[in-house]
């Protein structure tokens, strides 16, 4: 039987940092979801394809060769993991993650990619919908002030110019737009277990996961 971990939360809550460490202890193919709806609206926004032009936007999908490389994002052989985390990117995303026909598309790769690989997934609507039924699920909370400042830090350390109240800004606004759209938002799956990381470090939560797993398979 496969492996399946899942991981949700809001942005910023150090799903990425933290799925990749677990991904490594225990093996697992990691499976970035947000980079996906990332570079479809980087593929868009380039192409100047609106969020509500459905029919251009499943055409651009079907053109889209994704698959993951070394944990990074592969889109018709470039190597797009770079481009998918600037501001841009950032503000734009939500809307065309709410739309059903990309929503559809994308998961329909990640189903697939879970049926053939052990692997640990994260985004928003995995433990409730994409692996309903996922061997082991985990919902990462932290503040927003606390996620600003974590995504903040991050950008500094990629030469981005940024401002702490405008990336604070954009996390309440995702939040606000990723928990209250109709299709599959933002929610802790019943069966999952939560992490408040606010005062935790990144190798307690690791710990605190791996833990978790390592006790059901062994
Ligand atoms: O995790 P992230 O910040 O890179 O995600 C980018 C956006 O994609 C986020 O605003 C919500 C959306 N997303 C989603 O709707 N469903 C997922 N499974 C993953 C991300």
């Amino acid at each position: 039987m496969k492996i399946s971990v899942a991981i949700d939360g809001p942005a910023g809550a150090g799903k990425s940092t933290i799925a990749k460490m677990v991904s490594e202890r225990f093996n697992l193919m990691y499976i970035n979801t947000g980079s996906m709806y990332r570079a479809v609206t980087l593929k868009a926004m380039e192409k100047g394809i609106a969020f509500n032009d459905i029919e251009s936007l499943c055409e651009l999908i079907d053109n889209m060769e994704m698959h993951f490389e070394n944990n990074d994002l592969i889109v018709n052989e470039e190597n797009v993991s770079d481009k998918l985390t600037m501001p841009e990117i950032s503000n734009n995303v939500s809307n065309y993650a709410a739309v059903l026909e990309v929503r559809k598309k994308l998961v329909q790769i990640q189903r697939k990619i879970s049926q053939k690989y052990n692997v640990i997934m994260d985004g928003r609507d995995i433990g409730t919908f994409v692996l309903k039924y996922a061997s082991f699920k985990f919902f990462l909370t932290a503040s927003a002030e606390e996620r600003a400042k974590r995504r903040y830090k991050e950008l500094v350390l990629k030469n981005v110019d940024v401002n702490y109240e405008n990336i604070l800004e954009e996390i309440k606004k995702r939040d606000y737009i990723d928990s209250t759209r109709k299709i599959n938002p933002l929610k802790k799956a019943e069966d999952a277990i939560e992490i408040d990381s606010t005062n935790m470090s990144i190798e307690d939560v690791v710990n605190k996961i791996c833990s978790c797993i390592q006790s059901k398979i062994s």
